[in-house]
């Protein structure tokens, strides 16, 4: 049975020393395999079925990404956790260039969610999270640049997206548009929340369409980023003004020919008439208010409709926010930005900076989070 203490101890002698020290950590066999310092990339792929986010990180088998996941976590039924391989490729940030098989530790839970074998934890501020084992294994920054695809339903794309472990570069095709983690639309520092595991922002307000959404809550917001609920909660004292703030920018001249309600389908509450929208379909999306997340630091976080709205069947697409579920009162957090929404943006969580940075939405410059070349360097 494995003993999680000599594994750690074997790591932080690694660490602080770090040469000869693998094979001196397994009798002679190297206990990792290292990229020779360089970032660590795979593709994520969204599943039809879960709306979760996945990386083939087990034996090609894959785990769930989750924004949230303070470790790694299997299948498994040891009380004290397990130690599996994971692996994934080195990359210049334009392809992969070779395999690489790392030494994890994992903790184990009963059931694997649907469609995986397990979590990768991407939380900060924990020593077990997939980052922070790619740190230390990899010789690499604690820092991830994540691009979550959309399903291939919404938008064109084969819907494989990108995570580079290691912070950049990354670059899309065609490679001389330069590296994208430097081409930012916005920082925001990053926070801790109640002792949760997970990203966090603080926010001054929304806007729609350019006007502020008057909330009865006074001081910053709290926003959370998840990769694990797929469309944005919001506290319900932040849900009511944030749609009638819709509704009325809805109706104004700008957007009436295109808006026109249906229906609701659930769990949306706000539905309509996508054939309407289609008149003025664009790049962006569908012609509908702009919603921003006004962050600290005096930068913001764009909605536009091709991150907004949702097509449900044929003939409808809703608003894609949802009323956070009861829990919790003012004790939880006033939005989670859930999956939807960060779709198609790169996004650079540095840990050791304490920044959350995001590009502009992908596909208004051309390109999405499918535009990486997975095409190993020959
Ligand atoms: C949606 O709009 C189209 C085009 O204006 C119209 O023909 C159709 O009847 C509308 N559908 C509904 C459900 O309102
Ligand atoms: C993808 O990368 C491969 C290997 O470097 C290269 O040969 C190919 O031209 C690239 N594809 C595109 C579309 O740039």
């Amino acid at each position: 049975m494995w003993n999680p203490k000599p594994f750690f101890i074997v790591i932080s002698i690694c660490f602080f020393a770090l040469s000869k020290c693998t094979s001196a950590a397994s009798g002679g066999k190297p206990l990792v395999t290292a990229s020779g310092g360089k970032p660590l990339v795979t593709a994520i792929t969204k599943d039809a079925n879960t709306l979760l986010y996945t990386a083939p990180l087990k034996d090609g088998r894959p785990l769930v990404v989750d924004l949230s996941g303070p470790a790694i976590t299997l299948a498994c039924s040891s009380k004290t956790g397990t130690v599996t391989r994971l692996s994934a490729s080195a990359t210049d940030g334009a392809n992969p260039l070779f395999p690489v098989s790392f030494s994890a530790a994992a903790s184990c839970a009963s059931k694997a969610p649907a469609g995986a074998v397990g979590v990768a934890g991407l939380a900060p501020s924990s020593q077990s999270s997939f980052p922070a084992q790619v740190a230390r294994t990899q010789k690499v920054a604690k820092k991830v640049a994540l691009c979550l695809p959309s399903d291939g339903k919404t938008t064109s794309g084969n819907s494989v997206g990108v995570a580079i472990f290691g912070g950049g570069p990354l670059f899309f095709i065609p490679s001389d548009r330069g590296d994208f983690t430097t081409m930012l639309a916005g920082t925001a520092p990053l926070h801790g929340f109640n002792g949760s595991p997970g990203y966090f922002l603080s926010a001054t307000g929304i806007t729609v369409d350019r006007k502020k959404v008057p909330l009865s809550v006074s001081g910053p917001l709290v926003v959370g980023l998840s990769s694990t609920i797929p469309y944005t909660a919001l506290r319900a004292d932040v849900y009511a003004p944030f749609v009638k703030a819709f509704d009325q920018a809805a109706a104004s001249p700008n957007f009436s020919p295109f808006v026109s309600r249906v229906a609701a389908v659930a769990p949306f509450e706000r539905c309509y008439n996508s054939t309407k929208l289609s008149v003025g379909l664009s790049r962006l999306g569908y012609p509908v208010p702009q919603i921003e997340l006004l962050l600290e630091g005096g930068q913001s976080f764009s909605v536009l409709g091709a991150n907004s709205m949702v097509q449900v069947n044929a003939n409808t697409a809703c608003l894609g926010f949802a009323r956070m579920k009861a829990a919790g009162g003012h004790q939880a957090p006033a939005a989670v930005i859930g999956g939807f929404q960060l779709e198609n943006h790169l996004l650079v969580l540095d840990e050791e900076k304490k920044q959350f940075g995001f590009t502009t939405y992908l596909g208004a410059i051309g390109l999405s989070c499918s535009s990486f070349n997975f095409t190993r360097a020959a």
